[in-house]
């Protein structure tokens, strides 16, 4: 996904913008830019690598004030002249654009008509030529960037330069973030906090429709009728040595090895022994209002959904409240019915999908109260919610979500463990469900030693054309997990499907040539799902089992045994080795692990 980074102060910009673009890589892009001021305003860009970038920048690329950009792609192909920044025909203003500009052709049809000449093929190049109408005659390049937005539909995060204004840059968000970060005598931006934390940890979140001028000693804040906004700074506790692979060879496996603290970071401080709650400050709910909803809806993208649907099991197993996870892509599209006594948690690592955000928007819009379960402190879905819970996990830079995924489901499983201690969950339970999430991080240490022999199956099955995924109940949303992170980091085709549905039609499906994973934890549901796994082997299937014991060699071909918890929380541990799969899988066909083709790592568009 596109990233953006801007600097204003006493340095030289262009190694900060690049260290920030390298920063931001993990998102996903094809292309890279960046425009410095200097008596005029130098740029350089090109289709690749920030590497690339860095390579064509010349030693005499000087200036004090500059803003990059890295493109992927959405109009017009990867290329140098689409990439970003966007100059105006004048090489007065430069512009770097993330989001879509959805009446890009209409405007670029009238500015041509009025003589304009297009060099690319993107929707971004309009805003350059019309904030380089209005700038000569405005009295501030805030002035023309506000009247350039006001022609817009669509969403954006811009930042521009006017070469005649060398001291400031302007930037502005609607439904693509931006980040202020505060320097000593310096100014600094970006779509993303990554590109930051090197730099400065006290940082300021625009909100939709705000606008911002960075100059070296400030910043001022208005609204997109011209106020001015009063912004608190906010300290991210995120370090820049947790962007770095730690000595791992990709982010991804970092990741998942940083599960059993990562894991003790969502539950600390939030276990408590004594009555056996959990205790979640931010969720701004008394015991009242906890008690008082009849419903649990739950909505996110992708592994976040997933994650839901492993939280709406644990809420209405231990909170005996009506629950289901709907992906937010869907939910936002079908003009829900929004009830009073329903309880909505959006779920998001980046706190930055606009999908979820856009769901989020519509729940409030129509009353509905809503949580969010969100990774990153300060993003628009956290600042959007009525109150959450945070996960702590940490950043999290590889594409396909391991940590904030285990972390979700942790903090489903406090909050189930809070509604239900403040409904009808015995103490004896809840002493039970404290116990086992305590236990949660050295078991996951536990699992992680199985590296080696998952590995080796992952060898053994990663040349399959495709694979079968299959649980039942609270093995099903794992399942689907498990197929998830396969086909996005190692591109092999796979297919979740409750156990139970098999035979109603994939079954066909089943021979030697398409293995399946199979979810079989030691619940009430182990008879049922050891009957499947018979179904699959007389049909010829090979079975990877993942479960509490090692099966009848006649049922499974290969058992990867976990320990056991608690049998709500044993969805959580399963989820891990599937992870190790899914990545060793990956590597063992050879594929780029940490940003797999055609993803990125926060969709911020529709
Ligand atoms: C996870 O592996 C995926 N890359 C993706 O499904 C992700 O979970 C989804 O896009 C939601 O992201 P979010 O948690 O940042 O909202």
């Amino acid at each position: 996904m596109c990233g953006i980074v801007a600097y204003v102060g006493p340095k030289d910009a262009a190694p900060i913008l690049l260290e920030g673009l390298q920063r931001l890589e993990y998102r996903g892009y094809d292309s890279a830019g960046v425009v410095v001021s200097n008596r005029g305003l130098k740029m350089r860009k090109v289709k690749g690598r920030v590497a690339d970038l860095a390579a064509v920048v010349p030693a005499r690329f000087k200036g004090t004030l500059g803003i990059g950009h890295t493109r992927w792609a959405t109009h017009g192909a990867p290329s140098d002249v689409n990439a970003h920044p966007h100059l105006s025909a004048d090489e007065r203003i430069a512009v770097v654009h993330n989001g879509i500009i959805e009446n890009a052709d209409e405007l670029r049809a009238k500015l041509e008509a009025d003589g304009a000449v297009f060099l690319s093929e993107t929707d971004t190049e309009v805003l350059a030529h019309l904030i380089a109408r209005t700038v000569e005659d405005a009295e501030s390049l805030a002035e023309a960037v506000r009247a350039a937005l006001k022609r817009v539909v669509g969403t954006y995060g811009v930042a521009v330069v006017d070469a005649q204004r060398p001291g400031e840059v302007v930037v502005a968000r609607n439904g693509s973030p931006i980040v202020l970060g505060i320097g000593e005598k310096e100014m600094f931006a970006a779509s993303d906090v990554a590109a930051l934390v090197r730099y400065t940890r006290q940082v300021v979140h625009l909100e939709d429709g705000e606008l911002a001028v960075l100059k070296a000693d400030g910043f001022n804040t208005f609204s997109s009728d011209a106020r001015e906004t009063a912004k608190e700074p906010l300290t991210v506790d995120w370090e820049a040595g947790h962007y770095d692979t730690g000595g791992y060879e990709h982010y991804l496996l970092k990741e998942i090895s940083e599960q059993p603290e990562t894991v003790a970071r969502t539950l600390r401080g939030r276990l408590d022994d004594r009555f056996h709650i959990a205790h979640l400050g931010g969720l701004n709910m008394d015991a009242r209002e906890s008690r008082s909803f009849r419903r649990v809806k739950i909505i996110g993208c992708g592994s976040a959904y997933y994650s839901g649907q492993i939280g709406a099991q644990l809420i209405e197993e231990l909170a005996r409240i009506p629950s289901d996870a709907e992906p937010a892509s869907e939910f936002r599209y079908r003009s829900p019915v929004v009830e009073p006594d329903t309880l909505y948690v959006a779920i998001s690592q980046s706190g930055e999908t606009y999908d979820t955000l856009a769901a989020v928007q519509e729940l409030k819009r129509k009353g509905g109260r809503v949580l969010g379960i969100v990774n990153t402190v300060g993003s628009a879905i956290a600042r959007e919610v009525d109150g959450g819970v945070y996960l702590h996990a940490g950043p999290e830079v590889s594409v396909a979500s391991t940590k904030a995924f285990t972390s979700t489901a942790v903090a489903f499983a406090l909050l189930a463990l809070h509604l239900g201690r403040v409904r009808d969950l015995s103490p004896a339970d809840g002493r039970r469900i404290v116990q086992g999430l305590r236990a949660l991080p050295g078991q996951i240490e536990e699992i992680l030693t199985l590296e080696p022999r998952i590995k080796e199956l992952a060898g053994k099955y990663a040349d399959s054309p495709s694979m079968m995924f299959v649980g039942r109940v609270r093995g099903y949303p794992v399942a689907r997990e498990g197929a998830q992170k396969l086909k996005e980091v190692s591109y092999v085709h796979a297919e979740a499907y409750p156990a139970s549905e098999l035979k109603h039609g994939p079954l066909a499906l089943i021979g030697p040539e398409m293995p399946t994973v199979a979810i079989v934890p030691d619940d009430e549901l182990l008879d049922k799902n050891l009957t499947t796994l018979g179904e699959i082997r007389a049909r010829g299937g090979r079975v990877l089992m993942v479960g509490h014991r090692e099966a009848d060699p006649r049922l499974a071909d290969d058992c990867l045994v976990v320990p056991r918890n608690e049998i709500e929380l044993d969805p959580i541990l399963l989820s891990i080795p599937l992870q190790l799969f899914a990545y060793h899988a990956a590597v063992a066909l050879g594929r780029d692990v940490d940003k797999p083709r055609n993803l990125a790592k926060s969709v911020t568009v529709e």
